[in-house]
C-alpha cells in the first residue's frame, strides 16, 4: 500500500511539471484580424453602424480572407475584442454572447469560421469585469474555459483590467492550465506584462510569461494614428535586449495590431508599420473594416516576400542600430536560403525624421559571414538588385517616413 502511494504522488508531480504552456500552437507568429483596434466597443450599432460589433461584421471579415487572397497570404485568426456578451452571466453561469448582435451565438460565427479552413479568437480578461465592465473571467475559470472550448474557440486574448498586482502572477497561470485542460488547442494571449509595468509599475518576469503564453502584449495599445506607431517602435528598440531572447517559436512579444485600412498612415508609414513588425517576428493582426483597405494596403499585406520575413521558421526578432537620433538600421538573421548554415539577412532602415537620411554599411558589419555572393533584393517592388559579397558596402538613401498625412 505505501508503495502505491508513493507511486501515486511521483505521478501527480509528473503531472504538474508537463502542465506547463508546451501547447505546440502560434510556431510562427498569428496573423489575422481583431475587433479592438477600429470597432473597439462596438455596441451603438443603431446609432453608429459603421462601427457595429457583430455577427455581420465577422463574417463578412472571415468572406474577405477568404475570397481575396488574406488567408492564401497567412491570415488566419478572426478575433473578437472586449463588447460581445451580455452585461450578466446566464442563470447557468455561463457568459451570453449579446443577443441581438451575435443572435446564433459563438459556435454558429466559430463553424462558419472553421468551414472557410480559418480559426476563430475571442476575448475575456482575468478580473472579475472586462475593461469594458462585460463580466470577466475571475472567479470562473474553469467554466469559462469549457465554454470557449465547446463554442470552438482556436485563440484566447486575455487582459488584465482591475485587479492586483499578485493576482496578475497566478491568474494567467491558473487560467491557461484551465485552458489546457478542456483538450482543445487555444492560443493564449496574454496582457500580463503590459499591467505588471505600466498600471503596477513593476517588471514581469519575462521568462515566467513566455513559459505560460503564446504571446503577450507589452505596451500600451495602439490607436490609429502614426505618432502611436513611432512610440511602439521606440519602446521595442529601447526595450530590445530585454524582451528578443524570449521571443521564439510559440512565444511572441506582442506589439498590438497594425492600423492599416483605418485611413491614419500615408503609404510610406503603413510601409514602415508592416515592415517593421515582420522584421520583430511580431504577431499582424489587422483591425479594419476589411472594404476599406486600399490597394496598396492590399498589396503590402499580400506581399510574400514581406510575410516570409514576419513567419520566418526561426523566429527570431531583429536587431535594431541607431545610425543616428532619426535613422534606424533593423537587421534579423533569417533561416539560411541555401541550407547551410549561413544565416539569410533582412534590413530595414527605418527614418522617422523630417529630411532624407542616409546610411552606407557592409552586412559583414552586422553579423554575415558567408564568403558565398549574397543577392540583394528590395522587398517592396520584388526586385532583384544586385550580387554582392558581405564586405560590399551599400550606399542608401532613406526618404523621412514622419511626414504628416496629406
Ligand atoms: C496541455 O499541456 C500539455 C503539456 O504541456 C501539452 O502536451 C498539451 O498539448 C496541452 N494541451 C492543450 C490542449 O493545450
Ligand atoms: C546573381 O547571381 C546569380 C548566379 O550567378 C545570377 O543568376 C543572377 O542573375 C545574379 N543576379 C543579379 C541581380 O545580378
Amino acid at each position: 500500500m505505501a508503495y502505491v502511494a508513493v507511486f501515486m504522488y511521483i505521478a501527480a508531480m509528473c503531472l504538474h511539471f508537463v502542465e506547463l504552456l508546451n501547447n505546440g500552437l502560434a510556431l510562427t507568429p498569428p496573423m489575422g484580424w481583431m475587433s479592438w483596434g477600429y470597432y473597439m466597443c462596438g455596441v451603438e450599432c443603431e446609432t453608429v453602424p459603421e462601427k457595429c460589433l457583430n455577427e455581420q461584421l465577422i463574417l463578412s471579415v472571415a468572406d474577405k480572407f477568404y475570397r481575396e487572397g488574406y488567408q492564401e497570404a497567412g491570415f488566419e485568426y478572426i478575433i473578437i475584442d472586449d463588447c460581445w456578451s451580455e452585461r450578466y452571466r446566464g442563470k447557468d453561469g455561463r457568459l451570453k454572447p449579446d443577443r441581438k448582435r451575435f443572435p446564433r451565438g459563438m459556435k454558429f460565427l466559430a463553424d462558419y469560421i472553421h468551414a472557410r479552413g480559418l480559426k476563430f479568437g475571442m476575448y475575456t480578461n482575468v478580473g472579475k469585469d472586462t475593461c469594458m465592465r462585460y463580466p470577466g473571467s475571475r472567479g470562473h475559470f474553469s467554466t469559462d474555459a469549457k465554454a470557449f472550448a465547446e463554442w470552438g474557440v482556436d485563440y484566447l486574448k486575455v487582459d488584465g483590467c482591475f485587479v492586483e498586482n499578485t493576482y496578475l502572477d497566478t491568474a494567467y497561470i491558473k487560467l491557461g492550465h484551465h485552458l489546457n485542460k478542456t483538450g482543445r488547442p487555444m492560443v493564449f494571449s496574454c496582457s500580463w506584462p503590459y499591467y505588471k509595468k505600466f498600471i503596477h509599475h513593476t517588471n514581469a518576469d519575462l521568462e515566467q510569461v513566455a513559459h505560460y503564453c503564446n504571446l503577450w502584449r507589452n505596451y500600451h495599445d495602439v490607436v490609429t494614428h502614426w505618432p502611436a506607431i513611432v512610440g511602439i517602435m521606440s519602446y521595442f528598440r529601447d526595450q530590445n535586449n530585454v524582451i528578443r531572447q524570449f521571443h521564439k517559436p510559440g512565444q511572441w512579444n506582442d506589439p498590438d495590431m497594425l492600423i492599416l485600412g483605418t485611413n491614419s498612415l500615408t503609404e510610406s508609414q503603413s510601409r514602415v508599420q508592416v515592415a517593421v513588425y515582420a522584421m520583430w517576428s511580431a504577431p499582424l493582426l489587422l483591425s479594419c473594416n476589411m472594404n476599406r483597405i486600399k490597394p496598396f494596403e492590399k498589396q503590402l499585406l499580400q506581399n510574400m516576400d514581406l510575410i516570409a520575413i514576419g513567419q520566418d521558421a526561426l523566429g527570431i526578432m531583429a536587431t535594431p542600430y541607431m545610425l543616428d537620433d532619426a535613422l534606424t538600421l533593423w537587421v534579423k538573421r533569417r533561416l539560411p536560403a541555401k541550407g547551410n548554415k549561413y544565416h539569410t539577412f533582412s534590413f530595414a532602415l527605418v527614418n522617422v525624421g523630417d529630411y532624407d537620411a542616409f546610411a552606407s554599411f557592409s552586412p559583414s558589419e552586422y553579423g554575415a559571414d558567408s564568403t558565398d555572393i549574397y543577392t540583394v533584393m528590395d522587398v517592396f517592388s520584388g526586385v532583384y538588385l544586385k550580387n554582392i559579397t558581405r564586405k560590399t558596402v551599400l550606399d542608401v538613401v532613406i526618404p523621412p517616413e514622419a511626414l504628416e498625412k496629406e
